[in-house]
C-alpha cells in the first residue's frame, strides 16, 4: 500500500517515516505550508534520505486565512474565553490538502504523528473522514507495537540512528510546539506543571511588555463585511491591503509591540486538561479591532444571538476537529449574514502588551448622535420613555410587593 504521511521534519514523523516502510508501505511525505517558519527544502532533504518515495509541499496559507480566519475573525472566536484557536484552524486546510495530494499520489492510506491523548487526532481524522469517507488512517500513537516500542524518546533516537537519520540537529525543546501564521504553541515538557512560570526564552516571537518600544504604534484598521481589508501603519505611513501582507504586517507590529501572549489550563475534546501556552500576535488585534467595530454597526440582537450561538459553536465546533460536519456547515452559513454591517475603520494602538482602541468610523454606522446625545433633545420625546418605563415595571411591581416586608429587599 501506498501512505501519505503529515510530516514535520523532526524525530518523531522520521521515526514514522522509516518505520511505516519497515512495515512494507510506501511512503510519501506531506507538508502543508501555513506560514510557520520553517527549512523546507531540508526537510524534503530529510524525507527522502529517510526512504520517502515522493515529498510534496502545498502552500495553504491564503486558504487558511481566507477559509479560517477570516470567519475566526468574523464571529470572534475564542476556545474557553482565551485561546484564539491557532492549532485548531489550520487542521481543516492542512486535512484537505493532504486528502487531494492523497488523491493525487494514489495513497490510499493517510497516517499522522499526533499522541493519542491530544485534540489534532481527532480534528485530522474527522476531517479526512469527512472529506473521503473510505480514507484509511494509519495513526502509530495509537498502535500497541508502535508506542512500547517507542516509549520515551531513547528508543526513537536510537532507532533514527540505526535509519541514518539525522537526529543532531538542534537540541530538543522541553516543550512540544506547534506554529503557523496565526499562532504558535507550547505544551507539555516542564509546561505540564500548571504553576510552573514559561521560561521567558520560551516565548519565540512575541517580546515582553518591559522589552516594547515606549514609542508604541498606531494603526488604522479598515474591515469590510468583517474582514480586515486594509491597515495603514502610523508610524511608517505604509498601507497593506493583501490578506497574507496584513496578517505578516500585524504579526511584526504585535510581536515587537509584545501583544498577544496567553497562558492557560484548557480543556481538551477526549476530557482531559491540558496546559497550554499561545502566541497569537496579528489575530488578538482584530479581535480587539473586529469586536470594536462591531459595537458601532452591529444590531443589538442580532449581535446577542451571533454571541451566544455562533460564537460559541463554531469555537467549539474548531476545536473539537467538527469543521467538516452538517452542524460546522450550518454554523458558518450564519456568518456572512451577521456581517454585512461590519464596515468601517477602527484606529488603534499598540503600547506594551495592549490593544488600545482609540476610535472608530463607519459610513453605515447604527449609532446616531442626535438620538444618544445627553445635550440635546432629538430623535425621539424623552416623554415617551416614561410609558417604557412604565410597562417595564408592570412585572417589576408585581414581584416587588411585600418584598420589603419580608426582609428580601
Ligand atoms: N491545545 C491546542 C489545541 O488543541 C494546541 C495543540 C498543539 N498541537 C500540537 N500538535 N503541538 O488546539
Ligand atoms: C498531540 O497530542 O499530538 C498534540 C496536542 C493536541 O493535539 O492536543
Amino acid at each position: 500500500g501506498k501512505v501519505l504521511l503529515a510530516y514535520s521534519g523532526g524525530l518523531d514523523t522520521s521515526t514514522i517515516l522509516a518505520w511505516l516502510i519497515d512495515e512494507g508501505y510506501d511512503v510519501v511525505a506531506f507538508m502543508a505550508d501555513v506560514g510557520q517558519e520553517e527549512d523546507f527544502e531540508a526537510a524534503r532533504t530529510k524525507a527522502m534520505k529517510c526512504g520517502a518515495v515522493g515529498f510534496i509541499l502545498s502552500d495553504m496559507r491564503r486558504e487558511f486565512i481566507e477559509e479560517l480566519i477570516y470567519p475566526a475573525v468574523q464571529a470572534n472566536a475564542i476556545y474557553e474565553d482565551v485561546y484564539l484557536l491557532g492549532t485548531s484552524l489550520a487542521r481543516p486546510v492542512i486535512a484537505r490538502g493532504m486528502i487531494a495530494a492523497a488523491a493525487q499520489e494514489g495513497c490510499q492510506y493517510v497516517s499522522h504523528g499526533c499522541t493519542g491523548k491530544g485534540n489534532d487526532q481527532v480534528r485530522f481524522e474527522l476531517g479526512f473522514y469527512g472529506l473521503q469517507p473510505d480514507i484509511k488512517i494509519i495513526a502509530p500513537w495509537r498502535i500497541r507495537e508502535f508506542y512500547e516500542r517507542f516509549a520515551g524518546r531513547s528508543a526513537l533516537l536510537e532507532y533514527a540512528a540505526s535509519k541514518g537519520i539525522n537526529v543532531t540537529q538542534s537540541k530538543a525543546k522541553p516543550w512540544s510546539t506547534d506554529e503557523n501564521l496565526f499562532h504558535t504553541s507550547y505544551e507539555a515538557g516542564v509546561l505540564e506543571d500548571p504553576n510552573h512560570t514559561p521560561p521567558a526564552d520560551m516565548w519565540k516571537l512575541i517580546k515582553a511588555p518591559e522589552d516594547a518600544p515606549e514609542a508604541g504604534e498606531k494603526l488604522v484598521i479598515s474591515f469590510t463585511k468583517g474582514i480586515p481589508t486594509k491597515v495603514e501603519v502610523g508610524s511608517t505611513g505604509k498601507t497593506f491591503t493583501d490578506a497574507v501582507d496584513i496578517f505578516y504586517t500585524l504579526n511584526n507590529l504585535a510581536r515587537l509591540h509584545a501583544v498577544g501572549r496567553v497562558d492557560i489550563v484548557e480543556n481538551r475534546f477526549i476530557g482531559v486538561k491540558s496546559r497550554g501556552c499561545y502566541e497569537t500576535p496579528a489575530g488578538t488585534i482584530l479581535r480587539a479591532a473586529h469586536i470594536d467595530l462591531e459595537g458601532l454597526t452591529l444590531d443589538r440582537e442580532v449581535r446577542r444571538i451571533r454571541d451566544a450561538f455562533i460564537t460559541t459553536k463554531l469555537s467549539e465546533q474548531l476545536y473539537n476537529g467538527l469543521f467538516f460536519s452538517p452542524e460546522g456547515k450550518f454554523v458558518r452559513s450564519c456568518i456572512p449574514e451577521s456581517q454585512k454591517t461590519v464596515n468601517g475603520e477602527v484606529k488603534v494602538k499598540l503600547y506594551k502588551g495592549n490593544v488600545i482602541i482609540e476610535g472608530r468610523k463607519s459610513e453605515e454606522q447604527l449609532y446616531d448622535e442626535k438620538f444618544s446625545s445627553m445635550d440635546e433633545l432629538g430623535g425621539f420625546e424623552p416623554e415617551m420613555t416614561t410609558g417604557f418605563i412604565e410597562v417595564n415595571a408592570i412585572r417589576i411591581k408585581r414581584f416587588g410587593v411585600g418584598q420589603i416586608a419580608k426582609g428580601l429587599g
